[in-house]
């Protein structure tokens, strides 16, 4: 795909449709918008607007589409596939300024929200309401939940409730033509053709620029309980998951952290942990509920099998405040590994008895090439992020063996039945990876949807295949 530069009198039309002071041209403006959460990458866009109105985007698509100009969506730039990257250039159009709760409808328990609303104020507006969206990722305090639809985010909670799939009904998308349309219908259930709503999530910017979400919401639970697992190895931590859930319990989280994880978040965080000798691997694991005696309850039968599973020690969280520690030593782990070493993040995802396999395999593979892990994650979806550290690892085995490496995790990984992300996307950085797993009849599919919404092939060009 030829390409065009944006020109002065694009660049003036671009300036006349979001106005002067919505439009950044200059690399000291446009910094904070060449990078996001992935490893080191650093693109820069020619130019970016901040529009704020349906109307704006679809204009700006139009023009674009016209004039062969790439377009590059983007959130709040917390991807760690590389999803928001301008690869080539181009308009970037991003959605900060869509950040308006437009209604939260109690009768329907539904709700209907701007792409640029930071993900925890949405959590917190309809939880005022006594309302869930549980749709809850690490980020969550500065992701948008548009880059959530984007890349079908999930969390710690979805093992309970489901991803973001489970709770959006509809969206408002801009397609490439300038065309504006609904994917769906704000009702529960859909049997009304291709389901455009389920494509669009996941689609990472590559089929139209959403502009409006409704979701469903759920009765708040009232009650939870929290506890902190400690096993001496990861496979007896990874053991124990799947017999919760066939012991009769769907815990609302149940997350898996590696020892090394945490030694990284009380150094980087210096949060107060003790961590003692001897333990490698942990399970953080919540309850929930309205009633006391059913959490109680399940409580009991998920600490029956942590004992069968040579479980060392149970922390059973005592406080509010205890709670937020435990949550926040987990939800800080990416940022604190990030901080001490050049990394990369894969995202495994495997059905969820196959985890103890698949840490023992990566561990395997990292002593083959000679690179450290650091696992963690919502293992009660078999959903496993591996942090790949640099450490000891020379600059020439990182830039070339490496990748040898990372596909053995992935073969891995699809041999145990899983597939290359569970909720990170795809993006720039793993799309190398996507024939490991799919057909070129799967390639030949997405590019003929692809084509379909977007035939001059401008909307985020370079990702996912
Ligand atoms: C987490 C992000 C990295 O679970 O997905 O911490
Ligand atoms: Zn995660």
């Amino acid at each position: 795909m030829t390409y065009n530069k944006i020109t002065a009198d694009i660049l003036s039309q671009l300036t006349t449709i979001v106005g002067v002071d919505e439009i950044l041209t200059s690399k000291a403006e446009i910094e904070n918008y060449s990078h996001d959460e992935t490893e080191d990458l650093v693109y820069y866009p020619e130019v970016v607007v901040k529009p704020q109105t349906v109307e704006q985007v679809s204009q700006l698509m139009k023009l674009c589409n016209e004039h062969l100009i790439p377009v590059t969506p983007r959130g709040a730039g917390t991807g760690l596939a590389g999803g928001a990257l301008a690869v080539k250039g181009g308009l970037l159009i991003s959605m900060e300024r869509f950040n308006k709760i437009l209604d939260i409808d109690e009768q329907n328990l539904q709700a209907s929200v701007e792409p640029g609303v930071i993900t925890e104020i949405f959590i917190n507006a309809v939880a005022e309401k006594g309302l869930l969206y549980p749709v809850d990722p690490a980020s969550k305090g500065s992701c948008f939940i548009g880059g959530n639809v984007a890349n079908c985010s999930g969390g710690p909670r979805v093992v309970k409730y489901g991803t973001i799939r489970d709770y959006v009904l509809n969206l408002e998308v801009v397609l490439p033509s300038g065309d504006i349309i609904w994917t769906g219908a704000n009702t529960l259930k859909y049997a009304s053709g291709y389901n455009l709503t389920q494509l669009l999530i996941g689609s990472e910017g590559t089929l139209g620029i959403v502009t409006k979400i409704v979701t469903k919401l759920i009765p708040k639970p009232t009650l939870d309980a929290l506890m902190l697992a400690s096993f001496s190895t990861n496979e007896d931590a990874c053991a124990a998951v799947s017999a919760i859930f066939r012991a009769g319990v769907v815990p609302s989280a149940l997350e898996f952290m590696e020892r090394r994880g945490i030694e990284w978040v009380i150094e980087h965080d210096g949060i107060t942990f003790d961590l003692k000798d001897g333990i490698g691997a942990f399970l953080l694991i919540e309850a929930d509920g309205t009633n006391q005696d059913v959490i109680f309850a399940d409580c009991e039968k998920i600490n029956e099998v942590l004992e069968q599973h040579n479980c060392q020690d149970v922390l059973f969280a005592d406080s509010s405040a205890q709670k937020e520690e435990l949550w926040r030593i987990r939800r800080t782990m990416a940022v604190s590994v990030k901080s001490n070493s050049v990394y990369k993040e894969e995202d495994t995802v495997v059905p969820r008895a196959a985890l103890p396999q698949l840490i023992k395999g990566i561990k395997d593979i990292g002593a083959k090439y000679g690179f450290e892990s650091v696992c963690y994650g919502h293992a009660g979806d078999g959903n496993l992020h591996v942090n790949i550290v640099k450490a000891g690892m020379s600059d020439a085995d990182w830039n070339s063996k490496l990748k040898d490496g990372i596909t053995e995790v992935f073969e891995l990984t699809i041999a145990l039945g899983g597939t290359l992300s569970g909720e990170h996307g795809i993006g720039l950085v793993q799309k190398n990876y996507m024939p490991l797993k799919y057909t070129p009849m799967h390639f030949a599919i997405w590019k003929g949807i692809k084509a379909i919404f977007d035939p001059n092939g401008i909307l985020n060009p370079g990702k996912i295949f």
